[in-house]
């Protein structure tokens, strides 16, 4: 059995992780109209990745016979005013969902619940892969600047992501 407490904040979790997939999702879709493919592909992937997350969550609470409570997932935004303003807009999603992981490990350690706090270290190694390659996305989109030769480049080597966790 799983506390309360921990329960209700592991669904907020997975709402987050929805609202994640949501983010990139629309990002796909803005990249995809204005043509940066690579991008799309890259925002898409990001997008089933996060999905993955919100189902690990999902899994978890059912595996420690918690109760999970599917709520309304906050809308993205539909637009972005640059490729960079967008993957600015991915790293700084980033960093708040990291904060949230560690609020929750803090739960857990505060609760003695070791599951969850084993199962939550997945999630604070898997943080710093994100925000790692959010802010190198952004590095390489300031690094193009203007030069649509390089975005366009950067747009190729985007498109040869692979789907991972
Ligand atoms: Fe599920 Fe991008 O963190």
């Amino acid at each position: 059995m799983i506390v309360n407490k921990i329960e209700s904040a592991i669904n907020k979790q997975m709402n987050l992780e929805l609202h994640s997939a949501y983010i990139y999702l629309s990002m796909s879709a803005y990249f995809d109209s204005i043509n940066l493919d690579g991008f799309a592909h890259w925002m898409r992937l990001q997008a089933q990745e996060e999905l993955g997350h919100s189902l690990k969550l999902y899994d978890y609470l059912l595996e420690r016979e918690g109760t999970v409570e599917l709520t309304a997932v906050k809308a993205p935004p539909a637009e972005w005013k640059s490729p960079l303003a967008a993957c600015q807009d991915a790293l700084k999603h980033e960093r708040v969902n990291t904060k949230q992981i560690n609020v929750l490990m803090e739960l857990a350690f505060a609760a003695n619940d070791h599951a969850t706090r084993v199962f939550l270290q997945w999630f604070v190694t898997e943080q710093v892969e994100e925000e790692a390659s959010a802010s190198k996305l952004v590095e390489k989109v300031k690094l193009a600047k203007d030069d649509k030769g390089a975005l366009f480049i950067l747009d190729q080597e985007l498109g040869k992501r692979l789907l991972t966790e």
